[in-house]
């Protein structure tokens, strides 16, 4: 059998491949509007910058991470021996560790600096269990904006969020969108202390997997699939009534930002997210029909203390991801029509082999001239000739025959309108000209 792409990984097809073009040209537009410029950081990180940015207790990174070995480390550890931590390196299942790793290394957002307001694009893998919306390799579009820790960030950063799905088709009315606040450092300890002694009274109903990490973070529990789980969990304390002061405020703020721009949103107490660098704000936008489980196509929130971790100063920090594969499953699921790869405005036909010269040489002039256009290299009769320019969405067609060659003459045909004119074969700029 042929050899097919790994599980869970998928070919974006040219048209899938044009759309994410489109796609990431659309988020630039978007997110530049908002001040967002462009940065690119490595596919492949040190594993300990996950473990200690994302955290251990993840799924995300205790059983997702892809590890990626170097020839000569693989050949260390299958002779028994061992390799350097320093030297262990993940596939990046996430892109906000590594911005904010390039951040604290470039110095980004010197004291007193603007924020950064930096935008990525690309590919991210997990070892999920694949399923619809669930794939081990896919595409983020994301944004992390560092250096100011006001609630006006997170509110613009979420209205653009809305905004971008909009200008890609998705529209507002087919989403949810939730919020919750998780606190900080001083009001999640004691928050975080009674879910665990609410987890201890229910501990016959949690599942083990819940149990398990009830110790290093119970606030995973709210995330568990697990059907009595969730029922529990329903009940649980809420962290918006363990809130500080100062995290209520930010968090009424964010509300009230979102309520003047028009958005509509629940409140969803269960919300924790599956990463463990959130602080106060969080959030996540689902579409409501056809996806299934897999429904969240992008979320984010609030990391005021991820650049303290991975080492650098003190640097608050909101951002967000979106998942370009379950946008396209909502778009498809709203039955909208994809735009096709390529483009042909002029297509040269010949009536026979004598005029293939002078094809060869009219399609390359209008190239030149900086238009698409395209001849049969197959040896085509003129009727398939004719097939092909449709299939190719040619706009216009030209056919050389004897007669073209010694007139120098040709007709310029709309496919559109059946319009036909004439045109001089020698003159290649009135022929682009009529191409417009
Ligand atoms: P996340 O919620 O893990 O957040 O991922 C963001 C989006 O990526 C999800 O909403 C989903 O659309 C898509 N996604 C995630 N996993 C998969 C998968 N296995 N297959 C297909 N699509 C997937 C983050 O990654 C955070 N870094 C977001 C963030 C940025 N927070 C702050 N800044």
């Amino acid at each position: 059998m042929a050899i097919q792409s790994p599980e869970g990984t998928f070919d974006l097809l040219p048209d899938e491949a044009e759309f994410w073009a489109r796609f990431k040209a659309t988020a630039a537009e978007v997110f530049g509007r908002y001040g967002y410029v462009t940065i690119e950081t490595p596919i492949v990180e040190r594993t300990e910058l996950f473990v200690r940015g994302i955290g251990e207790a993840t799924d995300v990174v205790s059983k997702e991470m892809f590890t990626a070995i170097s020839g000569e480390n693989l050949k260390r550890l299958t002779d028994g021996g061992s390799v350097k931590s320093s030297s262990r390196l993940s596939l990046r299942p996430e892109g906000t560790a590594g911005v904010v790793r390039a951040v604290v290394q470039h110095d980004l957002v010197p004291q007193g600096a603007a924020p950064a307001k930096l935008m990525y694009a690309g590919q991210m893998f997990r070892a999920e269990r694949p399923q619809k919306g669930r794939q081990r390799q896919f595409n983020q579009v994301g944004i992390e904006c560092l250096g100011a820790e006001a609630p006006s960030v997170d509110a613009e950063g979420i209205i653009m969020l809305m905004r971008f799905f909009e200008a890609v088709g998705i529209p507002v009315s087919a989403t949810r969108l939730l919020v919750n606040s998780m606190g900080c450092e001083e009001c999640r300890p004691a928050y975080r202390e009674a879910v665990r002694a609410y987890m201890a009274e229910h501990e016959t109903q949690l599942c083990e997997e819940c149990l398990r990490r009830a110790d290093i973070n119970p606030l995973r529990a709210f995330d568990c699939k697990n059907e009595r789980c969730r029922a529990v969990m329903d009940s649980a304390p809420k962290i918006t009534d363990h809130l500080c002061d100062s995290c209520r405020d930010h968090y009424e703020a964010v509300k009230a930002y979102l309520d003047a721009a028009g958005l509509t949103y629940i409140e969803d107490h269960k919300l924790v997210r599956g990463l463990d660098y959130y602080t106060r704000t969080v959030f996540e936008v689902q579409v409501t029909e056809g996806m299934g489980s897999q429904n969240a196509i992008g979320g984010g929130g609030r990391y005021d203390k991820l650049a303290q971790e991975v080492g650098g100063r003190a640097t608050p920090g909101f951002g967000f991801a979106l998942g370009f594969e379950r946008c396209v499953l909502a778009l498809r699921a709203a039955g909208v029509e994809f735009p096709r790869a390529g483009t042909c405005d002029l297509f040269v036909a010949c009536a026979g082999d004598e005029a293939r010269p002078q094809a060869f040489a009219l399609v390359q002039a209008v190239r030149d001239a900086g238009r698409a256009a395209e001849q049969d290299h197959q040896a085509r009769s003129l009727k398939s000739q004719f097939k092909l320019a449709n299939k190719l969405g040619a706009r216009y067609v030209i056919t050389l025959g004897s007669d073209e060659l010694v007139t120098g003459t040709a007709v310029l045909r709309n496919m559109e309108t059946h319009e036909e004119t004439p045109v001089d074969l020698a003159d290649v700029s009135a022929i682009v000209a009529a191409l417009e």
